[in-house]
């Protein structure tokens, strides 16, 4: 399998990529809130009742309103790049306002594709705190137009809610080391397994640490993913490199029909 992270704005960088040449993108773009939204480590000490201890954001780019334009900008390429079938998988954040953006999200992505699904990814519980708790995500999932979403199941049982802890997927405490807003890389295999096929080619163009790129080699798929933070870019080589080294002993499990001893990989991997 082949993988690459490219640094830079994924506006320019998507103009370089072959129409129809990707099967799948899975996206987390920025939500537009400011850069320490959700993100414990930034704010640690508040938690834990010093309310006087300074916060220490740690900005993501293009995490202001200007989301909003850059989310919409490059919906017509990513529709360019797709193939017939492909689908734009996006996370977006759950109901809370002020701007109600899963609903403007939709609304933008049924523009350029056919909006397929929003589907409910629930954390789990988020602890005490004011009003509504977040704790829930919509994934969106839509489809290019002109022909039947890709679609990989055979249990005829996929649920629209991801539960906690299906599918292996766990609730990550952001390190101060880390991505400030890090996905765990099992939401992505998810939608990778449910509307590609191995082999196939997933984007990523706001790449982050690389979880969509780790999820993409580990099921053994081409993974191109871009990103315009260096320091993120290289977050994201190192996990997939990673990830890439250790696709022999994923398949040398898989082929033998052996079960890995529990969470030998994911206490590797994270
Ligand atoms: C919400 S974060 C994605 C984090 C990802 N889920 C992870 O687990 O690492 C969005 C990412 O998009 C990047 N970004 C923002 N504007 C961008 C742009 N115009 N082109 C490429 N990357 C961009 C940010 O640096 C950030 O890493």
């Amino acid at each position: 399998m082949t993988w690459s992270i490219k640094q830079g704005d994924s506006r320019t960088l998507l103009k370089s990529v072959p129409d129809r040449s990707i099967d799948l993108v899975v996206m987390d773009p920025p939500y537009g809130h400011n850069q320490t939204d959700g993100d414990l480590a930034s704010h640690i000490k508040r938690a834990l009742g010093d309310k006087d201890a300074p916060i220490h954001s740690r900005p993501i780019a293009n995490d202001g309103p200007e989301a909003n334009d850059l989310m919409r900008g490059i919906l017509p390429d990513l529709d360019r790049v797709l193939k017939g079938g492909g689908c734009a998988v996006c996370c977006c954040s759950g109901g809370g306002g002020p701007d109600p953006q899963f609903a403007r999200w939709s609304l933008w992505l049924d523009e350029i594709f056919d909006f397929k699904h929003a589907v409910v990814w629930d954390k789990g519980p988020m602890g005490l705190g004011w009003h509504y708790r977040r704790s829930y995500e919509f994934v969106l999932v839509a489809t290019k137009r002109g022909g039947p979403c890709r679609w990989h199941d055979e249990s005829g049982k996929v649920e629209n809610i991801i539960r906690p802890g299906d599918f292996g997927i766990r609730k990550i405490i952001p390190q101060a080391t880390d991505h400030p807003t890090p996905k765990p890389w099992q939401l992505a295999a998810r939608f990778i397994g449910l509307h590609s096929l191995p082999g196939d080619t997933v984007l990523d163009p706001f790449a982050g640490h690389g979880w969509v790129g780790e999820a993409a080699v580990r099921l053994e798929r081409h993974f191109l993913g871009f990103e315009i933070d260096e320091a993120f870019c290289a977050m994201a080589r190192r996990k997939i490199e990673l990830a890439a080294s250790m696709q022999g002993l994923y398949t040398a499990f898989a082929v033998h029909k052996i079960r890995p001893p529990r969470g030998l990989f994911d206490k590797e991997m994270t």
